[in-house]
């Protein structure tokens, strides 16, 4: 650290080629071109940016109710009522609803650039994909010469108890966007993954795209060390028995207090607790929070709390939450 800073972007820099490498060795075979942001939104953006730029089209398919930031691009992908203050809105966007083959098969057509997904959406109700819904997609993707891009800001880096939410869904994607979580929270840092079969693209030129802070030198490091933690299979096994282990034991709570029509979704350490309502939902918000626990709602779907506990508690600290959740679901009950 005393030796590095944010880096020159202009310049060949050893922890961003580094990592790059790291996260070329996570991806399946061929994944392996990484460009560095330094928010999800930006990566998001250059992902669209790109899938135009490759294929020459210009549609891009999203999922009614998604989320995927609020710059550019992934603003005109994401919820109407973030965009209608901003217009005009770039062309080309549509939606389909979520796990719908059907709506997907209707608006993939040749004129498809890339149509891109939250592997598990969280804004709108950590719901989680069909078994074979996104393998689907992309054999729909691939009938018409589209790229699929998986939005793994929430889902990778070990969340869901596979280091990339994807590979709990036998899909390969042709890009991945990451963010979040790869820094561990203490450094901005993002990135676009792309297939090598299309490395050709900035070669003719590099500046068609470029992020001064993108992939600083600080925030690599830091995102190699989570990458060393998370990667490991007493992390994600870790990651996956607390899942389970808050899955049952919501369950449980779910059938003491059935007034609150409690239901537990999800994978790994990335769940959703649906109750009936609204109201029963954000009160419960309000009596979490107030017995020490922060949650926040899906935002299209106040109904579902996001249950996101970080990723390194142990099973004591777990069941202390489970203390919390049980208090405050009491309190509600009845
Ligand atoms: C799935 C997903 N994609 C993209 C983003 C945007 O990331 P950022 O806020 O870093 O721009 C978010 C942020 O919540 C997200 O959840």
């Amino acid at each position: 650290m005393d030796m590095y800073d944010m880096g020159n972007h202009h310049l060949i820099s050893k922890p961003k080629a580094l990592l790059g490498r790291m996260i070329a060795a996570s991806m399946p075979q061929g994944l392996n071109q990484v460009v560095y942001g330094v928010s999800g939104g930006e990566a998001v953006d250059l992902a669209i940016k790109l899938a135009r730029g490759i294929t020459q089209k210009e549609d891009i398919i999203s999922v009614i109710g998604c989320y995927h930031g609020h710059t550019g691009f992934a603003l005109a992908a994401g919820d109407a009522k973030f965009k209608e203050k901003f217009k005009p809105v770039p062309p080309g966007f549509k939606q389909v609803r979520f796990n719908s083959v059907e709506e997907m098969e209707k608006a993939v057509g040749p004129n498809t650039a890339a149509v891109i997904i939250e592997t598990i959406p969280a804004t709108l109700g950590i719901v989680t994909p069909d078994r074979a819904y996104l393998k689907t997609v992309k054999e729909i993707c691939e009938k018409n010469g589209a790229l699929l891009i998986l939005d793994e800001v929430q889902t990778g880096f070990g969340r869901t108890g596979k280091f990339w939410g994807f590979e709990n869904y036998d899909v390969r994607p042709d890009m991945v966007v990451m963010g979040k979580g790869m820094s561990g929270g203490i450094y901005p840092i993002s990135a676009t993954v792309y297939d090598e079969a299309y490395k050709n693209f900035f070669m003719e030129d590099p500046f068609l795209h470029i992020s001064t802070y993108g992939g600083s030198e600080i925030g690599c490091f830091a995102a190699m060390r989570v990458m060393e933690i998370s990667r490991e299979k007493s992390f994600l096994d870790h990651v996956r028995g607390l899942g389970e282990h808050f899955t049952r034991r919501l369950g449980q709570l779910g059938d003491k207090y059935p007034d609150l029509g409690l239901k537990v979704r999800g994978k790994g350490l990335m769940m959703g607790m649906e109750f009936k309502d609204e109201t029963t939902a954000l009160f419960l918000i309000k009596l979490f929070f107030d017995n020490g626990l922060y949650v926040v709602y899906s935002g299209n779907d106040p109904k579902v709390i996001q249950f996101l506990p970080v990723l390194t508690i142990s099973t004591t600290e777990a069941d202390e939450i489970l203390t919390l959740v049980e208090t405050s679901l009491k309190a509600m009950s009845g």
